[in-house]
């Protein structure tokens, strides 16, 4: 089937684009615009022309699994021109989402009409990218500096009345009529003729670039594609339109060839190849989920309630005494709140969600969940006794999910009667946050079970991973291989401050003293200040606690900004001694060597032991769980980029066992 045909309706020719899913702009695509607009411009019966596009969208972009590859098919940029210069007007016909390439074709174009359901927008900087194909020069001309700038380096899409409210679409369509509307639209303008953007001034205010910078420095950290986004937008405002595509040109053939954007194009495909669940009929019956139970109201089970109430999915929520409810169901309403005090609700939204929310005392109320989701504290014997009465209580058919962060699902599974039914759906903290969810498939679980607990982790917008069952998944498991050295780098001469630092500098949010402080030092620790195993402990015995009260690793400010301790300095002093360790200089490269390196390693046995998917699906985990840098691509990707040889030499030096699949890469 060709992927580019056309048709005459009397004086116009209608361009039509058949590529599915999206339309991306593969090199036959390209090959069959170039063709049928020479047809179109050659044919002299042909006044007007329509590009519109076949599917659920407009066409979405350069086809991303063409980069890095040999260039095939004719230049984007070369079959762009041909259309800006056509002598009869060309029309674009918008629906479903006009982006990147999609909107760059459709910027070439004289005129767009769109459905009011359309998107359109550049997100090329989400792929560590900026719009490639004149896309930073032609928008200016159309939107104005202002718009554009943060189009660009934003990569947002607008809705197409936001578009024709600045210019970016010229008329809307009725939703079901584009096809026509697009045709009568060409005719009015056969009269009035083409309009090369090229050539339309360019106005607004340039200290928008400024302004976008400041208001996102922290945002950008560490990214070089929001700037290059930026510089081509100033170029544009300084520079003939061929000098502009020449800067363009440059900026986007550098950021294409750096990590940056091979991290982040790797990070598009891993995170929709999540959702595929290996072994599994892509067509499996799902269960319906209309009504969600949570146990526990505290932070983790208030989050996780938010999620479903956002989505309009009723929920009962139980905790065992009722100030315990009445707080957690107050946290939920004030969360709302301060949302909608920043305009992402109106007060009517707040109270239509708190409505669906029913508190109870009582598991008996969650007869009727089609899933519950079992948020209770972090102990087999109290998860076993919880599942063994939701076993008797809920419907038959209920999926009974268990949010713990390390225990076997298999054991809290085997206290029911309906191990098929189980599965883990661990959140990530603040749970109505994180984008992140790793299901954990136990031994039993149903396949369906799965394929259910992944699709409403989808429609809670969450990027959900299947996890196997092992102590702390695939997230909680890599991060102890991280805090065990970084803990004993202390005792060799580190401070928390430095192998923070590292982290950080890395790209990461906070690094593990930071973690381990906002965690709080306490959990875990055997409340006997006279027994001192462990920096940890003596810091506990100190009463350092961590962020909770106001002193741990680091000493706390009212706006829990924390700033190096003295103290917690002195304790780990005291600590070293009494384990007569020397103390050394620690180099930054050690760090990296002995915490992140580690983590590369373990990511490796999780995949030899089958309890992660795929590779990339480890890297989804850490990017959407804990923050890793998206830009360095997730572990597995980052150690790919560091070299498996440099690795493992690196480890098998700091004397860490290393997988074997990893030696075999090295
Ligand atoms: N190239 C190649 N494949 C693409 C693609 C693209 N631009 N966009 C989507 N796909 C693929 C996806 O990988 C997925 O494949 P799969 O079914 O095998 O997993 C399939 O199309 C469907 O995609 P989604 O699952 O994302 O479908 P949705 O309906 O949820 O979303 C969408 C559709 C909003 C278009 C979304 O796919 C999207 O955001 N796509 C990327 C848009 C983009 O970034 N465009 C810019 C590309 S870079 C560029 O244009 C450079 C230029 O300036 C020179």
């Amino acid at each position: 089937m060709q992927s580019v045909t056309t048709q005459k309706f009397d004086d116009v020719l209608v361009v039509l684009v058949d590529n599915p899913p999206v339309n991306a702009l593969s090199w036959h695509v390209r090959q069959g615009l170039n063709d049928s607009f020479e047809q179109g411009l050659s044919d002299d019966t042909v006044k007007a022309i329509v590009l519109r596009c076949a599917g659920s969208t407009f066409i979405a972009g350069a086809d991303i699994t063409e980069f890095g590859k040999p260039p095939q098919g004719p230049d984007f940029n070369a079959v762009l021109n041909i259309i800006e210069a056509s002598e009869k007007p060309v029309v674009a016909a918008i629906h479903g989402t006009a982006l990147g390439g999609g909107l760059e074709t459709a910027l070439v174009c004289h005129y767009r009409i769109a459905v009011p359901s359309a998107r359109l927008g550049v997100p090329e900087v989400k792929l560590g990218l900026l719009p490639g194909a004149g896309g930073t020069q032609r928008l200016p001309r159309v939107v104005g500096i202002e718009a554009a700038a943060t189009m660009c380096a934003l990569g947002e899409p607008l809705s197409a009345t936001k578009a024709a409210s600045i210019g970016l679409v010229d008329r809307l369509a009725g939703e079901d009529s584009l096809a026509d509307d697009a045709i009568a639209y060409a005719r009015e303008l056969i009269a009035i003729g083409p309009r090369p953007t090229r050539e339309r001034p360019l106005g607004g205010d340039v200290g928008i670039i400024e302004q976008l910078k400041a208001a996102n420095a922290k945002k950008w950290k560490g990214f070089d594609a929001p700037y290059a986004n930026l510089a081509c937008v100033e170029a544009a405002t300084r520079l003939p339109f061929e000098e502009g595509m020449k800067f363009e040109r440059a900026e986007f053939v550098k950021l294409m060839a750096g990590s940056q954007s091979a991290a982040q194009r790797h990070m598009f495909f891993a995170e929709r190849q999540a959702a595929k669940i290996d072994g599994l009929a892509k067509d499996i019956a799902l269960r319906d989920i209309k009504k969600v139970g949570v146990i526990g109201a505290g932070t983790m089970g208030g989050g996780i309630s938010m999620n479903f109430l956002s989505k309009g999915i009723p929920v009962t929520i139980v905790e065992m005494v009722q100030e315990n409810l009445d707080r957690g169901v107050g946290v939920i309403r004030k969360n709302y709140e301060n949302s909608a005090a920043k305009g992402r609700f109106s007060p009517e939204q707040v109270e239509a969600m708190m409505a669906l929310l029913t508190p109870s005392l009582t598991l008996d109320d969650l007869a009727d969940c089609d899933l519950v989701i079992e948020a209770v504290y972090e102990s087999m014997d109290v998860k076993k006794e919880v599942f063994g009465k939701l076993d008797i209580i809920c419907k038959s058919g209920a999926i009974l999910a268990s949010n713990t962060s390390y225990l076997d699902i298999d054991e809290i599974a085997a206290s029911t009667a309906r191990p098929q039914d189980v599965v883990g759906m661990h959140f990530f903290s603040p749970a109505n946050v994180m984008k992140l969810l790793e299901v954990v498939r136990g031994d039993k679980t149903a396949p369906d079970v799965l394929a259910t607990a992944m699709a409403i982790g989808k429609k809670i917008g969450k990027v959900a991973v299947v996890a196997g069952v092992c102590h702390g998944f695939i997230g909680n498991r890599m991060l102890s291989t991280r805090q065990q050295p970084a803990m004993q780098l202390l005792l060799e001469g580190a401070t928390p401050a430095q192998i923070d630092k590292v982290h950080t500098d890395f790209g990461m949010p906070m690094g593990p003293f930071q973690m381990s402080d906002l965690a709080g030092l306490d959990i875990g620790w055997h409340r006997d200040p006279s027994r001192v195993e462990t920096i940890r402990d003596a810091l506990c015995a100190a009463g350092r606690f961590g962020q909770k009260n106001g002193k741990g690793f680091y000493d706390y400010d009212e706006k829990r900004v924390g700033t190096p301790s003295a103290e917690a300095l002195a304790i780990i002093e005291d600590f070293r001694a009494t384990s007569n360790l020397p103390k050394r200089e620690i180099s930054n490269q050690e760090i990296v060597e002995r915490t992140l390196y580690p983590m590369v390693n373990e990511g490796y046995y999780i995949l030899e032991e089958g309890k992660a998917q795929r590779a990339s699906d480890i890297d989804v985990v850490w990017i959407y769980g804990y923050g890793w840098p998206i830009y360095r691509g997730g572990p597995m990707f980052w150690g790919e980029l560091e070299g498996a040889g440099k690795i493992v030499e690196a480890l098998e030096r700091h004397g860490v066992k290393v997988a074997e699949s990893l030696k075999a890469k090295a």
